[in-house]
């Protein structure tokens, strides 16, 4: 089977807003082709002897392995670098690492806390930058929830997916890919969670031209309504550990996603969560562990999408 590739427009991918709908669905279709692929034994060296550079100022599971295989899969190398290897805690600026890293690597991953960190990596290098997780935005893991929703209900078209819980990263990118595609949100948080300002005023021009509709409220239990997806992450994100007793009062018990809110959603209503989970805070082990749940779907994606990714994006 020929996989046939296009390039993206971008040169980095730092969040949702870097991509227009079109290029998302693209991303989705060459991602099912990989995934198929794989699925027959059988993986395309698309990035033959290319060399893919990590950088980690945090801890992850997923991202990490899901981009060092996923490379290694079509051909190239990854290098992981956490900051304590790099010249970076010695005080090398980003500028200069980014300078540096240009000259050996074709791509750059980064898992930063601070956005504008890898707004300054992704300027000042001439390869692509992709955005393995900042404080304000997950992008990947937003492809890899859309192609898993894609899959589990065959369409896009008039669902409506309800998101419970803190307005975080996920959720921003969250609230951007469902406004370009078309899908209808309903974000329940307290009061002062929402997502970004900004996202919310892009994505409100983003669902006006989709016709769909992007929707704040307290009630977790209005959000949920006719809902066909669930979906929460954790309120306590890397870097929130000092607010985590004012975060637990202040979620726990309205915002967790339990058996009884997933019974107020739609009959076919499917369960979402980025990992990692606390079971037991945001959402119960019934439910994650339950048949709504496509949480290992959506880990699995996030194998495929950045295959895709890293293919379209304009490599030297
Ligand atoms: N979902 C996600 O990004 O997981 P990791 O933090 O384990 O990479
Ligand atoms: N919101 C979480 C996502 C982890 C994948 C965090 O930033 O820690």
């Amino acid at each position: 089977m020929k996989i046939l590739k296009t390039s993206l427009n971008k040169k980095d991918f730092l969040t949702l807003k870097d991509l227009c709908k079109e290029e998302i669905l693209s991303i989705l279709e060459l991602s099912k082709d990989l995934k198929r692929e794989l699925k027959n034994g059988r993986s395309p060296h698309l990035l033959k002897g290319k060399t893919l550079a990590m950088i980690f100022q945090k801890p992850s599971t997923r991202t990490r392995l899901s981009f060092e295989t996923g490379i290694v899969q079509l051909g190239g190398t990854a290098i992981y670098l956490s900051s304590n290897d790099l010249q970076l805690t010695r005080g090398e600026s980003i500028e200069d690492t980014a300078r540096t890293l240009s000259l050996y690597v074709d791509l750059i991953m980064a898992r930063v806390y601070s956005h504008s960190d890898i707004e300054k990596l992704a300027a000042y290098s001439s390869v692509p930058v992709i955005n393995g997780l900042s404080d304000t935005f997950h992008p990947c893991q937003i492809l890899a929830d859309l192609l898993t929703i894609q899959e589990q209900k065959n369409t896009f078209n008039g669902l409506k997916v309800a998101w419970i819980g803190d307005g975080n990263n996920v959720c921003n990118d969250l609230v951007l890919g469902c406004s370009k595609i078309g899908i209808n949100l309903s974000i329940a948080c307290p009061p002062g969670f929402e997502p970004n300002a900004d996202v919310l005023d892009v994505a409100k021009q983003e669902a006006f031209k989709s016709s769909t509709e992007i929707s704040i409220t307290d009630d977790p239990l209005k959000a949920v309504q006719n809902a066909d997806v669930l979906a929460t992450d954790t309120f306590i994100s890397i870097g929130k550990d000092e607010e985590r007793q004012r975060r637990k009062e202040i979620f726990l018990p309205k915002y967790q996603v339990n058996s009884d809110l997933l019974r107020s959603a739609k009959q076919d209503c499917i369960f979402m969560h980025c990992l990692p989970a606390s079971r037991g805070r945001e959402v119960t082990s019934e439910v994650i562990d339950g048949e709504a749940s496509v949480v290992w779907d959506q880990a699995e994606n996030r194998l495929h999408v950045q295959k895709a990714l890293m293919c379209m994006l304009p490599l030297r």
